[in-house]
């Protein structure tokens, strides 16, 4: 890869807050205009205008609207459309518009085109058919972004710049002859000698020893399981690789337009494994993040909270744009459900409980053609004398009222340490399991705390934990010294922290921390397990102790753990080959306490172990819910103000006790208790510190 010297000439003090123009919080999407006749663009601002839009993003996809034969450049149609907006108003995040090179381009250069592992091409027809490890695409993709900030860097109506779109959502591995050119210039940067690297890789295994880099290849198809090492650095590196593309038209942004800030659209939910996005977080001036709801997911709305949780952890807690999400129902899931009424507000107002300032989605008009025609937009097929236009409507007034949440920040005292690499390295093949799924034990541990009512801020193992009483670690499988140093540190400064099995297993190169698992925790928590025994698909065992509420049951993970003078045994297996082992742990380290949960639990067995550690680190919810009703807080930087969001998950009425303030929504006057009707959501602003 390209090294380039870092940018010295920008101050990120200087740029201007994206939203300095808007009053209050951002509501928009995606505009595509291109897609109609002009005439249009009459009817889509007075509409904008009826919907209280304030931001669009514009030109994501008009690459081969703007250069429809190379050099040929027809800018007209997307100068009146930002004039337009202007005139209305509305301010835009404009697209360089990279985010599907034109056909001309990858049929005149079919090199750029990327490659799956077993060597198949993408090819055009679709999008995102590009390298971004090519010279050439990225020779192409510079000049059309440098063409974008020439025309419109001075232009009253750009905002923001949105940098290509969902960065290696469809392709966040390439394995083209580019990309194994990079691969082996970032190798030479973090080994430096191809010693190093052997070392590093254990290429003593199986006669994998390298003589140059010149021999090392991204993991292709293989007659048996590639290097694991090998492997995790490819991850690591497509992950830079698709930063470094970002960057590099960042930078010829920020050269030619300083200032404008940047960013570009992340897709923080549970299944987006690709990118390690705490790691791209420095480069973007605001986080932006796109979410959809899983049609068949029954608590669709605690993923949610996570993607959005992943958004607010990736930006340090500031608040943050929700750059796309949808009105009503996708088009790419198998089957593709219309959102139920109340549904798509409670979705927008979730993420601004959980610190967005901004509600966009995918996007304004609805498609006549095309892949995404059944995606639901704000103004949908069937015009405005609809239920979605009126829900567009409603949210954009909703909106408007809560104005005054921008710039605060979300109230945490518990976090969830989530790592991208460990992620990658837990999933690897030749494992003792096949059947682990790193983001199913993250969204295990943060369902169980989002049903206890606690708001959690999902962190890297690098993150500063002072401020938490809670720390919860799952299948952290890789972490390095320092990670695991953090995290002790947090229990002898007082936080109650549980580990979960399967973690602190191997070093940064995936090598086996020896001496006994789990090897970089053993200390922290007092056990040391001799040998794992996952269990087979449908098999079952009995975990007793009361802090799994009596009898439990565990699927997936045993292991044979013996614990250290000082560690109490919590609960223990009381079947199958390890009955009377330890299955849950405690000890008292420092001013805190360390537990070892060395099984997964059935949800109720981990309900009942979370309500201890909550109770034990005191960060309880302060305001009590029934059940399906979600609380988060929001309070401004010296924490005179604060916002309480209450939404209603359920379809049944409830009252919540002990608030006072005033609600945002309906404009009325909070006295002891608040009305929560089905399916509802309502903030109440209070003026003493929480
Ligand atoms: C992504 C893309 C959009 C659109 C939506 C559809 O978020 O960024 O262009 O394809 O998916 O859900």
């Amino acid at each position: 890869m390209r090294r380039r010297t870092p940018f010295t000439a920008f101050d990120p003090a200087a740029v201007s807050p994206w939203n300095v123009q808007i009053d209050g919080l951002g509501f928009g999407g995606d505009y595509n205009p291109e897609q109609w006749p002009a005439e249009v663009r009459d009817e889509d601002v007075r509409l904008m205008r009826e919907a209280g839009v304030n931001v669009l993003s514009v030109a994501i996809f008009a690459w081969a609207t703007i250069e429809p034969r190379e050099g040929e450049l027809e800018w007209g149609w997307l100068d009146d459309t930002m004039d337009r907006l202007h005139e209305a108003g509305i301010q835009v995040a404009l697209a360089t518009a990279t985010a599907s090179p034109p056909p001309w381009l990858t049929r005149r250069h079919p090199e750029i085109l990327p490659r799956l592992a077993d060597g198949t091409v993408l090819y055009q027809g679709a999008r995102q058919a590009y390298a971004v490890t090519h010279p050439l695409y990225r020779e192409y993709a510079l000049r059309m972004t440098t063409r974008m900030a020439e025309r419109y860097g001075d232009h009253p109506a750009l905002a923001l710049w949105h940098v290509d779109n969902e960065i290696g959502c469809h392709v966040p591995r390439d394995y083209s002859e580019s990309a194994t050119a990079a691969f082996r210039v970032w190798l030479v940067a973090r080994y430096g000698t191809i010693e190093r690297l052997n070392e590093a890789w254990g290429t003593a295994f199986w006669s994998q020893r390298y003589a140059t880099f010149e021999d090392v290849l991204p993991p292709l198809v293989a007659p048996m399981f590639a290097n694991p090492t090998q492997q995790l650095d490819f991850d690591r590196f497509s992950s830079d690789a698709l930063l470094d593309y970002y960057r590099d038209l960042r930078d010829t942004l920020r050269e030619i337009t300083p200032h404008v800030p940047t960013t570009t659209n992340l897709m923080t939910t549970s299944a987006t494994k690709g990118m390690d996005y705490f790691s791209w977080a420095d480069d973007l001036d605001v986080v932006a993040n796109d979410h959809y709801t899983i049609a068949s997911d029954g608590e669709r709305h605690v993923e949610l909270a996570l993607s959005a949780d992943l958004a607010r952890g990736v930006a340090g807690g500031d608040p943050w744009i929700l750059m796309e999400h949808s009105t009503s129902a996708v088009n790419w899931q198998p089957r593709n459900r219309a959102k139920l009424p109340g549904e798509m507000l409670r979705n927008s107002l979730q993420h601004v409980a959980r610190g967005a300032d901004s509600v966009m989605f995918f996007q304004w008009r609805q498609s006549r053609a095309g892949a995404e025609k059944y995606h639901s937009a704000m103004l949908p097929h069937a015009g405005t004398g609809t239920d979605v236009w009126r829900g567009t409507v409603e949210l954009g007034t909703t909106l408007q009222r809560l104005g005054e949440v921008r710039g605060s920040r979300v109230v945490s005292r518990a976090a969830v340490v989530v790592d991208y690499p460990a992620w990658w390295a837990a999933e690897l093949d030749s494992h003792p399991t096949q059947d682990l799924r790193y983001m199913e034990e993250v969204r295990a541990w943060y369902s169980a705390l989002w049903h206890q009512g606690v708001t959690v801020d999902t962190v890297p193992p690098y993150a500063d934990l002072d401020g938490y009483d809670l720390v919860v670690v799952p299948t952290l499988y890789l972490v390095d010294d320092d990670g695991a140093a953090n995290v002790a540190r947090a229990a002898e400064r007082g936080a109650t922290v549980a580990v979960t099995f399967f973690s602190g297993i191997v070093d940064e190169h995936d090598h086996v921390r020896l001496g006994g698992y789990p090897g970089a925790f053993r200390d922290l928590l007092g056990v040391r397990t001799e040998e794992f025994f996952p269990l087979q698909v449908d098999e079952r065992v009995g975990v007793t102790g009361k802090a799994v509420g009596g009898d439990a049951t565990a699927d997936l993970w045993t292991e044979k753990t013996l614990v250290r003078d000082g560690t109490e045994v919590v609960a223990a297996y009381d079947d199958g080959a390890l009955a009377g082992h330890p299955a849950v742990t405690r000890r008292e380290v420092g001013a805190g306490a360390a537990w070892y949960v060395g099984t997964r639990l059935d949800p109720a067995g981990l309900a009942s172990l979370v309500g201890r550690l909550v109770e034990e680190s005191g960060v309880a919810p302060d305001v009590a819910a029934p059940a399906g009703v979600e609380l988060v807080r929001r309070r401004t930087a010296d924490g005179a103000t604060t916002w309480l969001f209450a939404l209603n998950h359920t379809d049944d009425g409830t009252t919540l006790d002990g608030l006072t303030g005033t609600e945002l929504i309906t404009g009325t006057a909070v006295e002891g208790s608040l009305a929560l009707p089905p399916g509802a959501v309502r903030v109440v602003r209070a003026a003493a510190s929480h």
